[in-house]
């Protein structure tokens, strides 16, 4: 069936052409450079930096290649039609007119989730509502029944993006977010989220060229993140499911297929990951997350209090850590424990950089060493800092001191 809209029309010709289509991969604030990276090493064509998302174009098996394999992406969505509307009213008949039988039947069941940036338009629970009606409607008109909704596991999810008059109508082919990478079985009280844990390290330039240590692990996302980075692990292979695979045109094959290549692209690791932390219970989901992930072999857990330890080799460390922010883990005397990192850093481990995150910008001042790179980050809805601490040999001394 042919759409009169005209960027449906032009979303045509690329297919056309070359089978390549226009994707939006969503990230978090100060990620779109790496994860623009990870989509052009992975073979991405047209890649464009957003505020928070990466736009390029790709094939339906880039599609599948993106969603397994990119570490920063927390959903690609598929742009079907984008027009202009100036009403609400506007908005349902445009989404009436989408041929959604093309993308679900009626035995299907879907959810709508709408981000609005717009004067006139300011209830994005509203626009998801009306979209959805929408949808319902005209399988209802054509086939006198409609499908469900189910906002946990729908058959498809439909994104609404509204920047001023201009709606973006996307179809989410991760499904749930790609932070929930599928090897969790445990969780803490505050865990990092997987996407943020893996873009540190990136952010960090680690890849697995030496030692590294997160001495506050927690659950154990920083640490799976980092063995999966060194191994070249695709970060999405334990996960039950994506969007796409209930999608009418899933390609079982093709996946398949995207998925022996990226195996094969798995490499061997020689150094090790450390990881340790106070709590015991922390450490038992840890353990659980490790072996869940099969990762056991690279990561070594003990129970430590990282202020009387230090760095027990010679060697380089690279240290990525996420220490308690005095909000969901409340910390006795905040500014004495900040004050503590940087006195371990500095006499516990030479040789070393650390990379460090949190939203306590007032704490982080009682560290006491100079941060050779600051960058802004948001951990959740806490704007925060990960901070990098340089520390030599000899003189055990930071740089800059
Ligand atoms: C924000 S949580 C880390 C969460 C972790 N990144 C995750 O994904 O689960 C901070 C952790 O620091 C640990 N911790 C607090 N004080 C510590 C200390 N002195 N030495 C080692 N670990 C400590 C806590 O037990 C907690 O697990």
């Amino acid at each position: 069936m042919r759409c009169k809209n005209t960027v449906f029309l032009h979303q045509s010709k690329i297919d056309f052409m070359t089978n390549n289509f226009k994707m939006v991969a969503k990230t978090l604030f100060g990620f779109e450079e790496l994860l623009a990276n990870e989509l052009r090493k992975l073979g991405a064509s047209n890649v464009e930096l957003g505020t928070r998302n990466v736009s390029f174009e790709g094939d339906k098996g880039f599609m599948y290649k993106a969603n397994l394999c990119c570490r920063t992406a927390i959903k690609i969505l598929k742009p079907i039609t984008s027009f202009n509307i100036f009403t609400e009213e506007d908005l349902y008949k445009k989404v009436y007119e989408i041929p959604w039988e093309k993308y679900m039947s009626v035995d299907g069941t879907l959810a709508v989730n709408a981000t609005v940036f717009s004067e006139v338009f300011t209830h994005s629970q509203y626009i998801a509502l009306k979209t959805k009606d929408a949808v319902v409607d005209r399988f209802r008109d054509r086939e006198g029944v409609r499908p469900n909704v189910d906002l946990d596991h729908p058959t498809l999810r439909i994104n609404v993006h509204i920047d001023r008059n201009i709606c973006t109508i996307s179809l989410d082919s991760s499904g749930e977010s790609l932070h929930k990478r599928g090897y969790k079985v445990e969780n803490t009280i505050a865990p990092i989220n997987e996407v943020l844990a893996a873009g540190m390290i990136m952010l960090a330039g680690w890849n697995g060229q030496c030692d590294f240590l997160d001495p506050m692990c927690g659950s154990g996302t920083i640490l799976t993140e980092a063995a999966m980075i060194a191994c070249n692990i695709p970060p999405n292979l334990n996960r039950d499911e994506f969007g796409f695979e209930n999608w009418p045109d899933f390609d079982v094959d093709l996946y398949e297929t995207i998925e022996d290549a990226a195996l094969s692209k798995i490499r061997d690791f020689h150094f090790k990951i450390y990881g340790s932390d106070t709590d015991s219970k922390s450490l038992e989901a840890a353990k659980a997350n490790i072996d869940n992930a099969n990762l056991s072999e690279f990561i070594e857990l003990k129970n430590q209090d990282f202020f009387a330890s230090e760095k027990e080799t010679e060697k380089s460390l690279w240290i990525v850590f996420n220490p308690p922010y005095d909000e969901r883990i409340s910390v006795n005397d905040i500014e004495q424990f900040y004050a503590s990192i940087g006195t371990t850093l500095k006499h516990g481990y030479p040789s070393s950089q650390a990379w460090m995150i949190t939203s306590n910008l007032e704490a982080l001042k009682f560290v006491g060493l100079r941060p050779s790179r600051k960058i802004k980050l948001f951990n959740g809805k806490l704007e925060g800092r990960l901070v990098k601490y340089e520390m030599y040999e000899g003189s055990k001394k930071t740089k800059k001191q």
